[in-house]
């Protein structure tokens, strides 16, 4: 089956006032029709600023990305803004952490869905508003009619949030990029929208990119799982693999600090310790987990491990998963040839 996206070796840098930041470093993944993926990481990982670099929605004169992003025919790298345009108001749609500051404060529910519906998807004003009521009435909004008419102010965070799926499934997309999209919400509302998306997803066909720090809310939304550290794709594969098997210690480490990932029963809060620290250097010299391993060895600190398969679709990117034998021809490998 063919990829509905394909992420070849993604970087970004930000050109800061400091110095260069090395914010994504040679992102690899694939996402197919149907499914849902979810980006995992502690704060800092890289997980927004992969998401964003997918369509460009990066500031261009403060960043630069490379590697390319397969997307129906096109690498959305290379693409002209005419065509990413095209891309972003139809094909690959976004819902943000933050519903209220997304939507425009001073129009109606009503009148930015019509508008989607009438630019993007060239409805009629008539046929935009039945089916703005029928997206509004698909995301639970109780008396869609009345709701048409009210002001994102009036409505609850948790209703907002729904309006933004409305929108973002206005046009049908083929892909629905969620963006920590349910971690301002209380736990209640946070479940019931996370059903939603489920729901939606498998209803309409979509592929999903869902963004989170939490393992928990992992387990019971995605199909498969990326987990990001430092930029980086550290271990990736089905969500029952990995968390039944995980393999990276730092995969390891958020497990355990995320009560409900694997056990209901588990209650402790493991933190990890140490800090993510702000990525500078652009090549891949070392694993960038070792300064927080407590399994780190010497290898780690002087090349970066390559991905392992550990099992059908799970693959590893560590050195303790390298018997003696590689980790010693890596090392005369490098002193024959540097
Ligand atoms: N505009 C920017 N300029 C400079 N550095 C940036 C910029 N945006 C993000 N970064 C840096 O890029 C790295 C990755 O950030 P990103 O926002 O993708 O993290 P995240 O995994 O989404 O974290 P969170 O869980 O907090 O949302 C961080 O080190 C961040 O400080
Ligand atoms: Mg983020």
């Amino acid at each position: 089956m063919t990829p509905t996206i394909e992420v070849l070796d993604l970087q970004v840098t930000f050109l800061t006032s400091e110095g260069p930041v090395n914010a994504v470093n040679g992102v690899n993944f694939e996402l197919y029709q149907g499914e849902i993926l979810a980006l995992v990481g502690e704060s800092g990982s890289g997980k927004t600023v992969t998401s964003l670099a997918l369509t460009q929605l990066l500031e261009a004169g403060r960043s630069q990305v490379a590697g390319s992003v397969k997307f129906g025919g096109l690498d959305l790298l290379k693409a002209s803004q005419r065509d990413l345009r095209a891309v972003r108001a139809t094909e690959i749609a976004y819902i943000f952490q933050d519903p209220i500051s997304s939507l425009y404060p001073a129009r109606t529910v009503g009148s930015q869905l019509v508008e989607i519906l009438t630019v993007n998807a060239g409805l009629n004003a008539r046929e935009a508003r039945t089916r703005s009521i029928d997206l509004l009435r698909r995301v639970g909004i109780p008396g869609p009619e009345r709701q048409m008419r009210a002001y994102p102010h009036q409505l609850s965070g948790g209703m907002c949030q729904r309006v933004m799926i409305a929108m973002a499934l206005a046009v049908n997309p083929r892909v629905l990029i969620a963006d920590e999209a349910t971690s301002s919400l209380d736990v209640s509302i946070q479940a019931q929208i996370l059903e939603l998306i489920k729901d939606v997803a498998s209803e309409y066909g979509m592929a999903v990119i869902f963004v989170t720090h939490d393992l928990g809310v992992v387990a019971g939304t995605a199909d498969r799982v990326a987990v990001m550290y430092g930029g980086e794709v550290v271990e990736s594969g089905q969500v029952r693999d990995l968390l039944r098997n995980p393999h990276h210690p730092y995969t390891q480490a958020l497990i355990k600090s995320a009560p409900n990932a694997r056990d209901e029963s588990q209650t402790e809060l493991v933190g990890i310790p140490g800090s993510l620290e702000t990525r500078r250097e652009f090549a891949k010299i070392r694993c960038q987990f070792a300064p927080r391993c407590s399994e780190s060895f010497e290898i780690c600190w002087s090349h970066w491990p390559r991905p392992v398969q550990v099992e059908k679709s799970h693959s590893v990117s560590c050195w303790l998963l390298s018997d003696e034998e590689e980790i010693l021809a890596t090392q005369v490998d490098e002193g024959l040839t540097s």
